[in-house]
């Protein structure tokens, strides 16, 4: 131990993170996000919005009835349903003392005039009551002023003081629509500690949002001042554009300890891993560019760099790529090996499938490694992640012939099982993922729904590679991804597209996907 002040790394991916369009993760991948993000080391997962839907609530309670270490919280309004509701989700985590509820209102004048049309003293008032039912259901409440960056100071002070008064543990100064600078968002912090009398028996806690670029500054201002638990999520997703990137947070303070003295729990090593699935499941990959997760992160391209690189790494690296767990992807079975060493080897990067997923997942794998000589454990990842994303899904790719090249027409031959009975159809495109796309709607039409993205992305090294393709579809301003992996592009394309059509079929089963407006 270093005597260093500890962080408390308070993780939203699963409930601002989700909220980013198209980020939607169902159960299943939100109760496997939440075991990695415990494997992590993160102290608190805010796990959902438990009154927004019954799925919501559903994966809150899961999630605090299996994650070991860390605590759950549940986000509420200052309205007792929803606070009622959030209580219940974690309550298997509060009888270990590990369940939080979280409740905010808005304290900035343009938010209550306009959003609550509410005079101030009435916001005060249910700040105060919001905070004492919470504290009724469990002994960890956090409370938030949303759009505090914009409050006028006295009346933060004053909603503050109240929150603490009626027993929030800990208190949440959100910069809702990224609109600090790093030096502002510190002295607003530092004006709370010189200004709230009974500051000190409180946890103060940064939630900072990107618009500007500037989440991962302000949060760390906001420590600097005395605050002592970050808001953060994987890969920095999250409303708009996104939250502050826990990997980036976390990385600064191990690199640069010299002007950042600060301790927390996270085992850097499983950073990139957690980040990869998180990309994975929500087919929302990150930019090649991006510190710390981003492909090109550790890579020195130019020769002047190489070159310094190969006399002493520091000269162009200030972390190692093993600090954030990237290591070359190993090389882990061949064609000969078995069920029981594909098993081990899923059990070990984090899968444990039923036996009907793992016997497909194995299938997948013998006729990959018919066409692939050497797989990767990213070539693993990527097949099981594509196997487990099928699960339960209503239109299931069964084979596809395409006719490509110069002299079209490009043709699609598809066979999918709509429901338990098999469709085919062949059909003519301006190229071969255009006559892909359009055999899906001949199959299954879905005239409202439009393309927004297809992207593909090579998963290991060689002609060979499998390809990760991501569609992204939009239907009445709802976003889904869908992704889909093979060594084949073009049926990698196809499953992309089916799991994006059949990610839309789900949303419109959901009553209430608005998360009742949680940001501005
Ligand atoms: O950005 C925000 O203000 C929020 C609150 C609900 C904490 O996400
Ligand atoms: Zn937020």
């Amino acid at each position: 131990m270093s005597g260093n002040e500890r962080i408390i790394i308070f993780d939203t991916t699963l409930r601002d993170g989700e909220q980013s369009p198209g980020c939607s993760m169902n159960l299943e991948e939100k109760l496997r996000m939440a075991h990695l993000l415990d494997e992590l080391g993160v102290d608190v997962i805010e796990a959902g919005f438990p009154v927004a839907s019954p799925g919501d609530f559903e994966a809150v309670n899961q999630i605090a009835k299996t994650v070991k270490s860390a605590s759950v919280c549940g986000l509420s309004r200052a309205i007792k349903g929803d606070i009622q509701a959030a209580g219940d989700a974690i309550k298997p985590a509060t009888k270990e003392g590990r369940g939080r509820i979280h409740t905010f209102i808005s304290t900035s004048p343009l938010h209550m005039k306009y959003k609550l049309q509410m005079p101030p003293d009435e916001v005060l008032n249910a700040v105060s009551e919001s905070v004492t039912f919470a504290r009724s259901l469990t002994d960890d409440v956090e409370w938030s002023a949303e759009d505090a960056s914009r409050t006028e100071d006295d009346f933060l002070c004053r909603a503050v003081e109240a929150a603490i008064k009626a027993g929030a543990t800990t208190i949440n100064i959100p910069d809702t629509v990224g609109y600090s600078v790093p030096e502002e968002y510190g002295a607003k912090i530092a004006m709370l500690f010189a200004r709230v009398p009974n500051i000190d028996k409180a946890v103060i806690s940064t939630h900072c949002h990107n618009d500007l670029g500037l989440a991962v500054a302000n949060s760390l201002a906001g420590v600097a001042a005395g605050a002592r638990q970050i808001e953060c999520t994987i890969n920095g997703i999250g409303e708009r554009a996104g939250n502050a990137a826990l990997e980036e947070i976390v990385m600064a303070m191990r690199t640069r300890t010299d002007m950042l003295p600060y301790e927390n729990n996270i085992d850097t090593k499983r950073i990139t891993k957690t980040s990869r699935i998180l990309s994975a499941i929500t087919g929302f990959s990150v930019q090649p560019n991006k510190a710390i997760v981003g492909a090109n992160a550790f890579a020195h391209a130019s020769g002047i760099h190489q070159d310094g690189v190969l006399k002493n790494v520091q000269t162009y690296e200030i972390m190692t790529p093993e600090s954030v767990g990237l290591t070359e992807s190993k090389l882990v079975m061949a064609k000969h090996s078995g069920r029981h060493a594909f098993r081990k080897k899923l059990e070990e990067l984090g899968f444990d499938l039923g036996d009907n997923a793992l016997q497909e997942a194995f299938d997948r794998f013998k006729r990959l490694a018919d066409k692939k000589k050497e797989i990767y454990e990213d070539d693993l990842i990527a097949l099981v992640e594509d196997e487990v994303v099928r699960h339960n899904e209503t239109l299931r790719f069964i084979s596809l012939q395409v006719i490509a090249g110069t002299t079209g027409p490009q043709t699609a031959e598809l066979c999918l099982n709509v429901e338990g009975e098999e469709k085919c159809v062949k059909v003519e495109g301006k190229g071969p993922v255009d006559a892909i796309f359009k055999a899906v709607r001949a199959i299954y039409p879905h005239e409202e729904a439009h393309l927004k993205l297809y992207q593909v992305h090579a998963i290991t090294g060689g002609t060979d590679a499998q390809a990760e393709v991501t569609v992204r579809l939009e239907e009445n301003g709802k976003t889904v991804n869908g992704q889909g992996a093979d060594a084949d592009t073009l049926v990698a394309s196809a499953r992309a597209y089916v799991n994006a059509v059949n990610k839309l079929l789900l949303k419109r089963q959901q009553k209430n996907p608005q998360k009742m407006g949680v940001n501005p």
